[in-house]
């Protein structure tokens, strides 16, 4: 029996064409795998710990080998319940909009959170950067207000799938399936429509072996 991890990135709920998208992915995915627990993160919901000077104390601490006060202790808990959560899964999916050409806030905050050395990547000088979450699949729906197809005049400005793509190698995933919705806006509410169908049934395929 796996566990999935279910993050979403969207506060749009019942609106939200990338939840939509994830939420086809599941369903597909439930049938073929009744006996599995899945465990929704609404990222907009969850009390995640502001990454403020506190953290980054905490973090550098760390890393210099200082000793870490009570305060920045007993913050940095959080941290490591937070990656222990994340880490503790088989399986991810993420639905994410793009906002301003790159992720929402409250995803980058969980990311922040998420990203630490020696608990999801490690270092040495002789192998360099290497993940330490490995082994896992992951879906990632993504919805964007314009289209920013590969080739495409806009495709420079996509920020979204290349630094969640990016981010999620550098942990240690290898495993990364996509399905986008796009444009969900600048063509209208027809075109959005039909291109969330071609997502959702996209997702549903790639829900059959994951
Ligand atoms: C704060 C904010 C910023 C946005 N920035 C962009 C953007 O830079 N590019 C774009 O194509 N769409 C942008 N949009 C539109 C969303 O990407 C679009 O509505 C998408 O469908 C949202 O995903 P969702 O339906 O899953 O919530 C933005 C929307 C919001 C609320």
């Amino acid at each position: 029996m796996a566990t999935l991890l279910y993050l979403q990135a969207s506060p749009r709920h019942g609106r939200s064409h990338s939840l939509a998208v994830a939420d086809a992915f599941l369903e597909a995915y439930v049938q073929l795998h009744p006996q599995d627990t899945i465990d929704t993160l609404d990222l907009f919901a969850l009390d995640l710990p502001p990454f403020d000077g506190l953290l980054v104390n905490a973090k550098y601490n760390i890393l210099h080998g200082r000793p870490q006060p009570s305060e920045e202790a007993a913050a940095w808990k959080q941290v490591e319940a937070l990656i222990a959560q994340f880490k503790d899964a088989d399986k991810y999916v993420l639905a994410s909009p793009m906002w301003n050409f790159g992720i929402p806030y409250r995803l980058k905050q969980y990311l922040d959170i998420l990203v630490q050395p020696t608990y999801t990547f490690g270092y040495t000088p002789e192998s360099g950067y290497f993940g330490l979450v490995t082994g896992k699949p992951i879906f990632v729906a993504l919805a964007r207000g314009g289209a920013y197809p590969p080739g495409s005049p806009a495709a420079h400005i996509d920020f979204q799938k290349p630094y969640l793509d990016f981010i999620l190698r550098f942990i240690g995933f290898t495993d990364i399936r996509w399905a986008i919705v796009e444009p969900t806006l600048e063509q209208g509410p027809e075109t959005a429509q039909a291109r969330r169908q071609e997502a959702i049934t996209q997702a549903r395929k790639l829900a059959a072996d994951f």
